[in-house]
């Protein structure tokens, strides 16, 4: 998969970059890669979009936000955009709040995700042409053998109405949550993550984006992404309207402990990354982000688990509640890796594509995630 994913990119190297998305087949179970620079625990990034532009975010080349009252503003007027942006730095695991409005538009998907450079992923995902639910879905190393990961939560008018998306994520589980109710578990352990093998345990940037799921009527009939556009609900319109998904604020907590994120093997296991931060507030030496990474804070309390899902000490509290903006100096010397998008939704359509399809899929329409 890799080597077809890089070997795609030569090919669409330039409409990728026409469409504003970066690529690197930089991915640290095949090769070694730079470190991943985390936030560390204890340091809540903030985003109030309503302010405008903010450094925490790298913005995707041939990505222009626009900042209103509401917040950040994706905007897509033609079927190539698909503005994209990136958060300056790694958790390894975390806690992600985004508060979020949908783009309404048949055939546009807003996405909210966390993505490692192995492709590791955790998403939230919005298709304009429904405005009562939202999709939870994950990836383990990009392996898109099977599409039978994605749930649809209901949510009431995602399109026109603020909700808080959460996801917490952690070495024994990862949590979704819509306005602090918790919406899908999925633990480490569990079959449809292969027994944690598949189950998100690198290092993740927090991404978000929207993009065009479907751009005509022959995108539609087309073989290659029939499935795509029958996920997304059919071929989006341009010309007369701008498709827009607002973002309010994010709220970034790293549960590991920050410094450099490094791949010590090939293995992508998360006992096999290593922290070269301190953990603040915290009796972590920080040498190692694997006696760190696995808590979760529960009511106040840090609760350390077993990747199993055990809860085996307590400690006190790390999170201070302080605000850090960060500097937003590209000192991350990872830049987003390889990814490959594919169609949703029906299993039988897409299991009718292959890995070469899905990658140019993925490259022609210009796309950042893996996506179903
Ligand atoms: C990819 O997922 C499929 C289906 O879940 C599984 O059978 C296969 O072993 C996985 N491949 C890898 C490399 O993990
Ligand atoms: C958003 O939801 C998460 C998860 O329930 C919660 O921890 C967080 O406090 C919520 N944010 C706000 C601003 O309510
Ligand atoms: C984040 O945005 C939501 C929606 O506008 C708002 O209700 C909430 O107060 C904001 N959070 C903060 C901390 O500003
Ligand atoms: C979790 O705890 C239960 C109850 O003590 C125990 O039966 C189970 O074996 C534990 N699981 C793991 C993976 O430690």
């Amino acid at each position: 998969m890799l080597s077809t994913l890089a070997a795609t990119a030569v090919l669409f190297s330039s409409l990728s970059l026409v469409n504003g998305q970066t690529f690197t087949d930089c991915n640290p179970t095949a090769k070694t890669c730079p470190a991943d620079e985390g936030y560390g625990k204890g340091n809540t990034i903030f985003t109030d979009f309503t302010k405008g532009a903010s450094t925490n975010w790298e913005i995707a080349a041939g990505t222009t936000l626009t900042y209103g009252t509401s917040g950040a503003e994706f905007n897509i007027k033609a079927s190539t955009d698909a503005p994209t942006v990136s958060s300056d730095k790694y958790i390894m695991f975390g806690q992600v709040d985004v508060f979020l409005k949908a783009s309404p538009g048949t055939g546009i998907v807003s996405s909210f995700i966390l993505e490692s450079d192995d492709l590791d992923e955790i998403d939230w995902e919005w298709l304009g042409s429904t405005d009562n639910s939202v999709e939870s879905n994950f990836f383990g190393k990009g392996n898109t053998t099977t599409y039978d990961r994605a749930i649809y939560h209901n949510v009431a008018t995602p399109i026109e109405t603020w909700h808080n998306y959460s996801i917490t994520w952690t070495a024994a589980y990862t949590k979704w949550y819509i306005d602090g109710t918790l919406m899908r578990t999925l633990n480490y352990g569990d079959a449809l993550a292969l027994n944690g093998k598949n189950y998100p345990q690198t290092p993740m940037r927090i991404k978000m984006g929207s993009w065009v799921g479907c751009a005509s009527a022959a995108a539609a009939a087309d073989a290659a992404t029939k499935g795509t556009c029958e996920w997304a609900g059919g071929p989006a319109t341009f010309g007369t309207t701008t498709w827009t998904m607002l973002v309010a604020n994010v709220t970034i907590n790293d549960f590991g402990c920050g410094g450099k994120y490094t791949y010590t093997d090939m293995t992508g296991s998360w006992q096999s990354i290593k922290s070269s931060g301190t953990c603040a507030g915290s009796s972590d030496s920080g040498s190692s982000v694997t006696s760190s990474a696995a808590t979760t804070s529960t009511s106040g309390a840090v609760l350390a688990q077993t990747a199993a899902g055990n809860s085996t000490t307590m400690s006190t509290a790390t999170a201070s509640g302080s605000t850090t903006k960060t500097t937003g100096s590209s000192s991350s010397t990872t830049s987003a890796p390889s990814q490959v998008t594919t169609s949703d939704g029906n299993p039988t359509a897409k299991s009718k594509y292959g890995v070469i399809d899905v990658a140019v899929i993925a490259l022609g329409l210009g796309l950042g995630y893996l996506v179903m």
